[in-house]
């Protein structure tokens, strides 16, 4: 039966292959490079470029999509809005969370007794806490968009009103971080915790996709500021990561996503490491009920990609470094 379904996967691979012509893959990256800069049919070193590195995205997608044959819910890997940009450009853009080691979490030390009851499911979603998903384009501030999200949940969960707060503030005056060129979850956070910086809305200080300088309000100017947070490695431990989402709220985390470069939907188990973090996105839920239990994480890449903006990663065997560095907030 195993071989049967690897046999149908190489045999679409070559019918992917042999079905976008050359012509095709140039169409394709005309589109995925928003079109008009390249003119058709132009030999230009740069469109080249670009098509030689969709042939190499759908290479490689057809070696992922190989390997989630073994798996329940397999995720899917395939064509999409990064499949013109070589691994590297990828990672240089996008890939700009720096990573942080974190104490183990001690369930002893650092649990509250009694605590350790799990719902089978939760979703932050569903308690009016989720924003929509946000687009950070080609600035790497994943490390800011991550942050701010905990703290428009977490401010919902105090019973505030759902804010969409502004990721612009935190990329511009945290300066220990390199604004879109990189920054860390945790440093942003300790530094909203030492200044007590009110974020404001996002109105009010719009998302620029660019590094600028930072906007002072004044003293009486509302906003939303972090008292504390907390970050601990929960690797091995990922049943009590469960109970800590529910009642810190979303948590803040920090993963390899090498490979979702062609991630396209589906529940991602395998090709994901750990202890190699290099980017930021936010854990808003779970969901144990199925054959594969897996978290809900929400990333900062659009809608278009995955699933609404949406990528689901296997529970329990900290893929993709999931549990490697988890940060909650509290307001
Ligand atoms: C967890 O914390 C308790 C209490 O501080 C300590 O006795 C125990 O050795 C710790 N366990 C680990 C694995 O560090
Ligand atoms: C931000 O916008 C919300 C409405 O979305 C409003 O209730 C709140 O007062 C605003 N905050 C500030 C600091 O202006």
């Amino acid at each position: 039966m195993a071989r049967v379904e690897a046999l149908t996967v190489l045999l679409s691979c070559h019918f992917l292959l042999a079905r976008f012509s050359n012509g095709e893959l140039l169409e394709m990256s005309e589109e995925l490079t928003g079109g008009g800069t390249f003119r058709r049919g132009t030999n230009s070193e740069q469109h080249i470029q670009t098509w030689r590195q969709i042939q190499a995205s759908v290479k490689r997608q057809a070696y992922l999509n190989l390997h989630s044959m073994d798996f329940q819910l397999p995720a899917k890997y395939g064509i999409n809005l990064f499949s013109h940009l070589s691994p590297e450009q990828f990672r240089d853009i996008y890939l700009r969370a720096w990573p942080e080691v974190a104490p183990k979490y001690n369930m002893t030390k650092h649990g509250r007794p009694g605590s350790e009851r799990y719902l089978p499911r939760f979703d932050w979603r569903e308690h009016g806490a989720v924003g929509p998903v946000q687009n950070q384009q080609s600035c790497g501030g994943c490390w800011a968009f991550s942050v701010v999200a905990a703290i428009e949940a977490v401010h919902v969960k105090d019973g505030g009103k759902l804010q969409d707060l502004s990721v612009q503030q935190v990329i511009d005056c945290d300066y220990k971080s390199q604004g879109c060129n990189g920054g860390s979850t945790v440093s942003a956070l300790e530094w909203l915790k030492q200044t007590k910086e009110k974020l404001v809305n996002e109105t009010e200080y719009p998302y620029k996709a660019e590094t600028g300088l930072c906007r002072v309000f004044p003293q009486l100017y509302g906003g939303v500021s972090v008292k504390d947070y907390t970050a601990f490695d929960f690797s091995g431990q990922e049943e009590l990561m469960m109970e800590r989402l529910v009642d810190w709220g979303p948590l803040v985390v920090i993963v390899d996503a090498t490979s979702w470069q062609d991630y396209l939907g589906g529940v991602i188990q395998h090709h994901c490491s750990s202890r190699h973090a290099n980017h930021a996105v936010l854990i808003i839920g779970y969901d144990t009920t199925g054959e594969v239990p897996f978290w809900i994480v929400r990333n900062s890449w659009g809608t278009s990609w995955g699933n609404g903006g949406y990528v689901y990663v296997k529970m329990g065997d900290n893929m993709c470094g999931i549990a490697d560095t988890v940060a909650g907030v509290f307001l």
